[in-house]
């Protein structure tokens, strides 16, 4: 279950690879726009800002995201769905997907077969995590890992479930898109002075600790599991003059599909 309360903690910083995504998206006049896995809807309804003209939609397979997003009140269509399922109408000009695809694993096919289905010129942006192997998620795999916990919740966490951006590139230039690919680290400096928890945890109970979570429960196991993490996570990294450097690599790549015959 996804909480868009927590998964908003730090809203500025992770709608910033967004911002960053879709300023490659050159569309014009799009007619409809679509966000696949759109979360609590506060980015979409950028979407609905820059193309006013356009039909907006989000699709979110989280009951809870969904009616965050229906909650603001926007001009945009949200709806309970997977990604998965998902087939672009002939009139689908945007496809956005910012921060789902690490979610969905067997993702490549899928986006190779949005990509042929999209009409001819259409624009398909992705954004996802490339931090699998940062210092945060290496301590979320050793501590789910330890006798303690491996039976219940190692299987949850994937190693690397994401491609790099050349990765992403060739998948959509052998679709037949003209492709833009890219990566960027941020450092996120993440106030440590008024919260009692390390901030990096709190930025990972937003995202990657949810499946642990749900598999441990809200009981004693979630807090014992927390607090080693937590303790690792000091270690990783540390508090300096009240704050945390987190950088956080984002994967990103832009495609626009080729002519059709
Ligand atoms: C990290 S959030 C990103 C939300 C939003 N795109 C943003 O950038 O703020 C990931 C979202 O992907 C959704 N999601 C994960 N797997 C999905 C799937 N198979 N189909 C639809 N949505 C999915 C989750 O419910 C969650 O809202």
């Amino acid at each position: 279950m996804w909480d868009p309360a927590t998964y908003l903690r730090y809203g500025d910083e992770r709608s910033r690879p967004f911002f960053d995504l879709v300023a490659r998206v050159a569309a014009d006049r799009p007619r409809e726009v679509v966000d696949l896995g759109c979360g609590p809807g506060n980015l979409t309804a950028a979407l609905a800002t820059r193309w006013p003209d356009a039909r907006v939609r989000g699709v979110d397979s989280s009951p809870e995201m969904i009616e965050r997003a229906v909650a603001r009140g926007s001009a945009v269509d949200f709806t309970v769905g997977d990604v998965r399922d998902w087939s672009p109408t002939p009139e689908t000009d945007v496809l956005v997907t910012n921060a789902v695809l690490q979610w969905v694993p067997g993702h490549e096919p899928l986006l190779s077969r949005w990509a042929r289905e999209l009409p001819a010129g259409a624009w398909l942006g992705l954004q996802v995590p490339g931090n699998f192997d940062a210092p945060s998620h290496r301590a979320l795999r050793d501590v789910a890992r330890l006798p303690r916990w491996r039976d219940r919740v190692a299987d949850l966490l994937r190693d690397d479930p994401v491609r790099d951006p050349a990765g992403y590139a060739e998948l959509l230039v052998g679709a037949g898109c003209a492709v833009d690919a890219w990566e960027t680290t941020y450092v996120h400096l993440l106030p440590a002075r008024d919260v009692i928890d390390h901030p990096v945890l709190r930025w990972m109970e937003g995202t990657a600790l949810r499946p642990v979570r749900s598999a441990l429960g809200d009981g004693p196991d979630w807090a014992e599991f927390r607090a080693e993490l937590g303790d690792r996570l000091e270690k990783a990294y540390p508090v300096r003059a009240g704050q945390v450097y987190f950088p956080f690599r984002r994967v990103f790549c832009v495609a626009r599909t080729g002519a059709r015959s």
